[in-house]
């Protein structure tokens, strides 16, 4: 029998059923809460709100335990390649060798951009971020494809396509916007390429010379993408599936994705990572004069890449990138003094009181920037890196909307604390 929430409120109690996930994860629902009481729940940020159910991916913030579709982080991270993983999370179980083989071609298929999008590239100042043109430039995507304009959900084969295209247009938009941003020649994806290699590729190729692809480059990105492919509710997967709950397309629904990843709370936190190393090391600062700044509340400081809203213990991801960070720096034989700095101040805030008090622990963002630093690709990329990683994710959830029969727009409520009526003052009777 399934258990019941009473809550009393002016006197009187209200039943209120509660939902046991798989993993045991336990809620109230106060769905029906308003119109039998009056009363709304208020939880400011979400902290402690379910927007919806979900079978793609599970966290246990308290034990560290990341998985995709019921596949532990560590596992895929070790056997499975960011395409494999992409497909895991879109359709709910690893493909088979056809399914893997069409997926792949489907992505190669669809790689390039329309032609008469340059002249949309070209419209961007040099310098601009490529967070912008990312963003901006998948929702002009959709302007020139019907298919993603008049795509009606419950066409199977036509979802493949625009999925296809999503994920293989996002990288080959990334490339152009890093080369627009810098004034540099546009490069385009090559047929004998993979996925991640060809993004290495079109980011780095000159018109004269090919970039050199490195295995262990092109392993080491690949990871990154991968550990960044889902991650539950977070704040651009919950705008994603904001704006899909309202029927928008899949390439509008996505491009807002990237708006909400690009903030150093978020997507951006990898970025700022790397700049707050590079300051304390510019300041001769082995880190112990940060981490007090990061302490005190009125500094205006934080450790970047410590904290997180879900885990209360060492982010699974982070541990991952850690290992790999050792690896790809000793492969590529790259001394970086910001590795010291990062391990300094690891290893010191986990020893100190404020952190561990607030069970603050490294997170995905504390090394991922020191390995794509180390694959030379530029700061302002990083963010643009987690966005591609993070397609899938999005992708699976707006497939999770438009598949739940019972899907609603979403739409919060809020106390209002503003003025109560207030009278239109006239212009010239205005103090
Ligand atoms: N440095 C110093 N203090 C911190 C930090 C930090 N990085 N993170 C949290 N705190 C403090 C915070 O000030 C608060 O202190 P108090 O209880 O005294 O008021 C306490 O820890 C609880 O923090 P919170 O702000 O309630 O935590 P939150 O769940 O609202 O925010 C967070 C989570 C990730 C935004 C936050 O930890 C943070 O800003 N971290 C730095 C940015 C960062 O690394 N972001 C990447 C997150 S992982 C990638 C992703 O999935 O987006």
């Amino acid at each position: 029998m399934s258990k019941e929430a009473k809550l009393e409120l002016d006197g009187k109690v209200y039943t209120l059923p509660t939902v046991e996930g798989s993993e045991g994860e336990k809620a109230v629902d106060v769905s029906s809460l308003r119109a039998t009481s009056g009363y709304i729940t208020l939880d400011d940020g979400y902290g402690n709100t379910g927007s919806c159910s979900s079978k793609i991916t599970f966290i246990d913030g308290d034990l560290g335990i990341l998985r995709y579709r019921g596949i532990g982080i560590e596992e895929l991270a070790e056997k499975s390649n960011f395409i494999e993983t992409a497909y895991l999370l879109i359709y709910g179980s690893l493909p088979n060798a056809d399914q893997l083989r069409t997926f792949s071609d489907a992505l190669m298929e669809f790689q390039f951009l329309h032609e008469d999008m340059k002249y949309h590239f070209e419209g961007f100042p040099t310098g601009a971020h490529p967070m912008a043109i990312l963003s901006a430039m998948i929702n002009a995507a959709s302007c020139f494809d019907e298919k993603i304009m008049r795509w009606q959900w419950g066409k199977t084969k036509e979802f493949d396509i625009v999925v296809a295209k999503l994920i293989s247009q996002v990288r080959t938009i990334a490339a152009y916007s890093y080369r627009k941003s810098h004034g540099l020649p546009l490069i385009y994806p090559k047929k004998s390429y993979k996925y991640t290699a060809n993004f290495l590729h079109m980011l780095f190729s000159s018109p004269y010379e090919d970039y050199e692809i490195k295995p262990e480059v092109v392993k080491a990105l690949d990871l990154i993408f991968l550990l960044h492919a889902d991650h539950e509710q977070n704040c651009s997967t919950s705008t994603v599936r904001m704006v899909a709950s309202s029927q928008a397309n899949l390439f509008a629904s996505a491009s807002a994705g990237v708006c909400a990843l690009w903030g150093p709370l978020h997507g951006g936190a990898n970025q700022a990572v790397i700049e707050m190393l590079e300051q304390i090391h510019k300041e001769g600062d082995d880190g112990s004069r940060f981490i007090a700044a990061a302490k005190d509340k009125n500094s205006g400081k934080k450790l970047m890449g410590f904290g997180h809203r879900v885990y209360k213990n060492y982010d699974p991801r982070a541990k991952i990138i850690k290992k790999s960070c050792d690896q790809v720096l000793e492969k590529l034989k790259i001394n970086d003094p910001l590795l010291d700095i990062a391990k300094h101040l690891e290893e010191a805030a986990l020893k100190d009181s404020y952190f561990v008090e607030r069970k603050l622990y490294p997170n995905v963002d504390f090394y991922s920037g020191i390995i794509m630093r180390a694959l030379e690709i530029p700061v302002e990329m990083f963010p643009v890196i987690f966005a591609i990683g993070r397609m899938p994710g999005w992708i699976a959830n707006y497939k999770e909307i438009m598949e739940e029969p019972k899907s609603r727009i979403y739409r919060p409520r809020q106390v209002y604390v503003g003025r109560t009526l207030n009278p239109y003052v006239p212009l010239a009777e205005r103090k």
